[in-house]
């Protein structure tokens, strides 16, 4: 799986750095391509010689080459990479990393990754648990970094707790889990609507709703990091994709998103209905501002907007059909029903009632419902997360 892979390994200054040399072994064994970068630190722990020898190829540290004053390009490194991985990523790297520090090749390299970066932190108990490097950690992964969590055990310190790097062989695991994951929705096509949409009731007002877009989008990353070709038809948010692969429709209104939907999701394999659409918009649009001075009081009457689950669910051929249910009463009854009336495959609810779920929330607690019956809970996870549990439940559909 591994064979002819281009991974770029990140080596930093902790005493696990040793440990790399054997993960670029076992790396090289499975037939992988391995260009090491290592921070100016991480020279103190390991030789270049080394990891020289182990990879076939002269390893990078320094901008430039002291003796003929050679560029060495991170950019054509991220370029190049199918995967970089960072091991041992110390707290001072994982900080760099999450702020952007570039002040040596491998930062720079990993700002100009484009393909997956992994991180195996590796340092004292109490650099892993202090709330900095767990912030960093957190920003990390938001930017779509995979951790190799470390292990628990004895430390260089002495001491003993969590911040093992992990071992090599579990990281090569991760690696090799990485990239069959990679491959497993290739060919299939997704579509995935996001955010609340806005019926204008004049030039500057609008009926909206708190949608945040952060699960739609949570899923559209999700199911490019499988490899499915995904179109996000988003409503008004501002959120950025991060997979480039990503395709992205921009709507405002609820017909908008109807007709970008519906056009999109013609030769889908899947569509997702994340959206919270305005279930009504105004019947008329005021062409100029409404003046208050104009107008006592107002009654704005409301018609009924066009159901994108529904219509998609009325002639499904063949697609698989995923809505939401966002539910405040009766949930998993009302959620059922839905499901049923909209022709779903699956329904995913989440309720209004956990605090951990729900509007702009980072994250979410649902329940994913089949058409046949079956139902799956899963406890509060980051959206990311919960993305991924979606997408497992519902794999047996699409493959
Ligand atoms: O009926 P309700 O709005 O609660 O249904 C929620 C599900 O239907 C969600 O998946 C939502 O994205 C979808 N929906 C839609 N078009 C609408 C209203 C809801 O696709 N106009």
């Amino acid at each position: 799986m591994l064979k002819g892979k281009h991974i770029v390994l990140g080596i930093s200054g902790g005493i696990a750095a040793y440990k790399s040399a054997y993960l670029l072994r076992l790396l090289i064994k499975k037939g992988a391509e391995v260009q090491v970068v290592i921070t100016p630190n991480g020279k103190e722990f390991i030789t270049p010689a080394t990891l020289a020898a182990l990879s076939g190829k002269p390893v990078v540290s320094e901008f430039f080459a002291a003796n003929t004053g050679e560029w060495h390009s991170h950019v054509d490194l991220g370029l190049w990479a199918d995967l970089m991985v960072v091991a041992p990523a110390t707290a001072s790297t994982i900080g760099k990393m999450a702020n952007g520090i570039a002040d040596n090749m491998l930062i720079t390299t990993y700002l100009s990754a484009k393909e997956q970066v992994m991180v195996a932190p590796a340092m004292d108990l109490d650099m892993w648990a202090h709330p900095s490097t767990q912030r960093n950690v957190a920003t990390l992964r938001r930017d779509g970094v995979i951790i190799v969590e470390p292990g628990s055990g004895e430390l260089a310190s002495g001491l003993s707790g969590k911040g093992r790097m992990e071992e090599p062989e579990n990281i090569v695991a991760a690696i090799e889990s990485y990239f069959s994951k990679k491959e497993t929705l290739k060919g299939k096509k997704v579509v995935i609507t996001a955010g609340p949409t806005y019926e204008n009731i004049d030039p500057v007002r609008f009926i909206g709703n708190y949608s945040s877009g952060k699960m739609g989008f949570a899923l559209a990353e999700e199911f490019a990091s499988r490899g499915a070709d995904v179109t996000v038809v988003a409503g008004p948010v501002s959120l950025q994709c991060e997979n480039g692969s990503i395709h992205r429709i921009d709507v405002t209104s609820a017909h908008q998103m109807y007709d970008a939907c519906l056009s999109a999701s013609r030769d889908a394999d899947c569509v997702v209905l994340a959206a919270a659409v305005a279930d009504y918009a105004p019947e008329v649009v005021a062409e100029t501002k409404i003046k208050r001075e104009n107008v006592e009081d107002m009654t704005i009457r409301l018609v009924r907007n066009p159901d994108i689950a529904a219509a998609i669910g009325s002639e499904k051929d063949g697609r698989v059909l995923v809505g939401f249910a966002l539910e405040t009463d009766h949930e998993e009854e009302n959620a059922i029903s839905k499901l049923k009336r909209k022709n779903l495959d699956w329904i995913v609810l989440n309720s209004l009632r956990n605090p951990e779920a729900g509007f702009m929330k980072d994250t979410n607690k649902v329940s994913v419902i089949g058409a046949s019956g079956q139902e799956i809970r899963f406890p509060a996870k980051s959206k990311r997360e919960v993305a991924s549990d979606i997408i497992d439940t519902i794999m047996p559909s699409l493959v």
